[in-house]
């Protein structure tokens, strides 16, 4: 694997393959690898002929300065895991490589996507991803780029952002990759204490059972119902839960037939902020 920290030598490598007709297939990641990005990179290898994967913490994307600095940084086993999935490129740049000295986010206008759920709660965040998958796709310049679907709202926007900004590059979503007891994989996991790892697959619980009740019930009944679960829990702490249109990510009133749902959550495990989500059956 070719590891690159500048963006001026990754555009001249990856300049030879595209002149050899070659496609590029390009995972974003904040780093703290795990076997969801190593299913993407995998993805991305069936479908691409050279895999770059970027780990860059991105500053602008985090509303909580203190966030940024917990976030876990470990590059060291990254690129140990990128070798054993015969990754091709890592580039991993500095933050002054992708911003300068202007480390702001650009205003981005996604069509209303970026209000709810996350954007609610995190000001700014989607302005940050925009802002910094723009500037990546810029550089690498892929044919096809993969994300996962436990950031469904982030996958949403950034596809209007390719929309919107007639971007070249091909969006893949990803299936949630989780652990055996249904938790989620994230890279925020790893900071979870023994007690609190134990607690976390609650919340994949909950979907699962929300589920259940929406083939029967009405999301309002559900949405309550989901909130008094965790109201109950010693050691999780809801932020919200919604059940909405899969097209727009607005909250639903009632069922109509044709249309997709998913439900929604974000909840604290101590002060760790862990979100996920699933796909709902009429
Ligand atoms: O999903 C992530 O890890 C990040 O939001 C992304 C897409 C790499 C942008 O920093």
């Amino acid at each position: 694997m070719i590891v690159f920290t500048e963006k001026k030598a990754l555009k001249v490598y990856l300049s030879n393959f595209k002149a050899q007709n070659k496609t590029i297939g390009f995972v974003p990641t904040m780093g703290a690898l795990h076997q969801g990005h190593l299913s993407l990179i995998k993805k991305a290898q069936q479908k691409t002929d050279i895999v770059v994967v970027s780990v860059f913490v991105n500053p602008t994307q985090f509303n909580k300065q203190e966030d940024l600095i917990k976030y876990p940084k470990t590059l060291k086993n990254d690129i140990k895991l990128l070798e054993t999935v015969s990754c091709d490129v890592l580039f991993n740049p500095s933050v002054e490589e992708i911003y300068s000295e202007n480390i702001v986010s650009e205003k981005f206008d996604f069509d209303g996507l970026e209000h709810k759920m996350e954007g609610e709660f995190r000001e700014g965040h989607f302005d940050g991803v925009g802002t910094v998958v723009k500037a990546l796709f810029e550089i690498v310049s892929p044919n096809k780029a993969y994300f996962g679907q436990k950031d469904f709202q982030q996958l949403k926007i950034i596809k209007k952002m390719v929309k919107k900004h007639r971007l070249n590059v091909k969006i893949k979503g990803c299936i949630i990759f989780r652990e055996e007891d249904g938790l989620a994989m994230s890279s925020r996991n790893t900071r979870l204490n023994k007690e609190q790892r134990n607690a976390a697959p609650f919340i994949y619980k909950t979907l699962k059972k929300a589920r259940k009740k929406f083939t029967v019930e009405n999301a309002d009944l559900i949405i309550d119902w989901v909130k008094n679960q965790f109201k109950k829990h010693p050691l999780l702490t809801i932020e919200y839960f919604t059940i909405a249109d899969e097209k727009t990510l607005k909250t639903i009133k009632n069922k109509e037939s044709g249309k997709k749902y998913r439900a929604f959550i974000a909840v604290f495990v101590g002060e760790i902020r862990l979100i996920d989500n699933i796909r709902l059956k009429n």
